[in-house]
């Protein structure tokens, strides 16, 4: 979709569809649509007012016009002025912008939605909502999604406002399309997304980006010491990739390591997995996904800050070469782990990915993104991702950066007392603890691989995919924490 931002009267834009919004508090039409209204000779205060439309935030509604400019006018609601945010002007642009998809537009104007909001970030919203509800993924099918929008026109109310709405509508795009990479690779099946496919993704990014790129393969990994992050990897056929990029701008001002849980298929290992439990977990390299999405984003916004985006990638397969329930693994920072279940293998792979981080990076912080634990869902829901640091200050902008972005995250405690859960007769750590807290245990496990670095783990096993369609995504990999990442990174 092509994005582009105009500036004349609503009544004047020549488009399949206007997408315009409307407060559910105010009496009667507020003055730009009372103006669209009078060009289209009453038909829209007609729809309105013979469907009873409430506006309430994201209900829409349409008709169609003749004799108009725009030939198809789509009614948003914004609900109540007061409680209007930036989330509810991307749902809003949202569903406005997949109706007129589904009425066959291919060129859609949106007006710049939500009052009082600085305009720079509403265009942004807009943009988000837009690009990111239209997001299919079809490209395993034969017969394609027909319906497409093409190109989105976003109305700047007032000439002078046209540079921020052009500034915010690019960051908006930027945001949007990092998020719909990261969909693909999550949606893409683990046949094609293999470690080897994640790095030459990696490769792809490097080489487009200017990035630099490592990639390590097993034996180097050996000779490192990643015994656990080997472990994982020991059961499958697919080679495992430790992959290294980074962003390295002039006059950075910190330096930050990413993380991302890159397990392109997690059937349990020996511990197999069941079948309804498995059957989503081509899911599991959702982090390694974000971090791809984010590194390949951050030369368009030209930030200040240095980024490593770094994921240990591999397959958790049984077989007669996997590792065993009882093994016992020695990490790269010496920290030596009984494997307690080898379906608790994401922590493995991180263990060795934070280690790294702190010998080779030495980052200022370091953010982990991971579809971690099964018990981080059942405390939050689908729809939430855990968050666990060892620095409040860094949990703090998390949330604050993914409040911004309109993504749900929820900071979980680090109770010092759950960590006897983790003792091991034999090693120094066991890789599990007991059923309940298992979010926690799992998060206290790493906390013992970043040591005196600021660190924060999102656990994203809960909204990296969704089985049924959202406001912002439609069914399947979501592109979870891509937003907030980015946001973050932005400060
Ligand atoms: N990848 C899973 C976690 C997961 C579960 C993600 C459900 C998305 C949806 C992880 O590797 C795992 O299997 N965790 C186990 C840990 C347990 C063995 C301690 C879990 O959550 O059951
Ligand atoms: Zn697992
Ligand atoms: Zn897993």
């Amino acid at each position: 979709m092509n994005v582009q931002v105009v500036s004349r009267p609503l009544g004047e834009i020549r488009t399949d569809a206007l997408v315009v919004g409307l407060p559910a508090d105010t009496k009667g039409l507020p003055p730009r649509l009372a103006a669209l209204d009078r060009r289209a000779g009453g038909q829209l205060k007609a729809v309105i007012d013979a469907e009873g439309f409430k506006a309430k935030v994201a209900q829409v509604t349409h008709l169609h016009t003749t004799g108009h400019p725009a030939g198809r006018l789509i009614v948003v609601g914004l609900g109540e002025s007061k409680d209007g945010t930036l989330e509810t002007v991307r749902r809003a642009a949202a569903a406005g912008v997949r109706r007129a998809r589904d009425l066959a537009a291919r060129t859609v104007a949106v007006d710049l939605l939500g009052d009082r909001l600085p305009a720079r970030q509403r265009a942004q919203a807009v943009v988000e909502g837009a690009l990111l509800a239209t997001y299919t993924f079809d490209r395993y099918k034969r017969e394609k999604n027909g319906k497409a929008v093409d190109t989105l026109r976003l109305v700047a109310p007032d000439g002078r406002l046209a540079r921020e709405v052009g500034e915010g509508a690019r960051r908006g795009e930027t945001f949007a399309r990092a998020t719909a990479f990261a969909r693909d690779l999550v949606n893409m099946p683990a046949n094609d997304v293999h470690p080897t496919h994640l790095a030459k993704v990696a490769g792809e990014i490097a080489r487009e980006n200017r990035l630099r790129l490592r990639v390590l393969e097993r034996a180097e990994c050996q000779k490192m010491g990643m015994g656990a992050f080997l472990g994982v990897a020991a059961g499958s056929a697919q080679p495992p990739k430790f992959i290294h990029l980074s962003y390295t701008p002039p006059r950075a001002r910190r330096r930050v390591a990413i993380i991302g849980k890159g397990i392109t298929f997690d059937a349990g290992g020996l511990d197999l997995k069941t079948p309804d439990g498995m059957l989503r977990m081509k899911d599991d390299m959702s982090g390694a996904a974000a971090v791809l999405a984010v590194m390949r984003a951050l030369p368009a916004l030209g930030l200040p800050v240095e980024v490593h985006g770094l994921i240990a990638a591999a397959e958790n397969m049984p077989s007669g070469t996997a590792l065993r329930p009882g093994d016992v693994l020695r990490a790269m920072n010496g920290t030596t782990i009984e494997v307690g279940n080898t379906d608790a293998e994401g922590r493995l792979t991180l263990a060795d990915a934070l280690a790294y981080a702190n010998t080779r990076i030495k980052p200022d912080e370091v953010i982990d993104v991971a579809t971690l634990t099964g018990a981080c869902v059942i405390a939050l829901g689908p729809l939430c991702a855990g968050l666990f640091a060892n620095d409040q200050a860094l949990a703090g902008r998390l949330l604050s950066a993914a409040e911004e972005a309109g993504e749900r995250v929820w900071q979980l405690p680090l109770f010092d007392e759950y960590r006897d859960n983790l003792k091991s007769e034999v090693a120094d750590l066991n890789n599990v603890g007991p059923r309940g807290g298992g979010a926690i245990t799992a998060g206290l496990f790493l906390k013992e691989f970043a040591g005196s670095t600021p660190w924060a783990h999102l656990d994203i096993a809960g909204p990296a995919f969704s089985e049924k369609d959202l406001p912002l995504a439609p069914k399947g990999g979501t592109g979870a924490t891509v937003r907030t990442l980015l946001t973050y990174l932005s400060r």
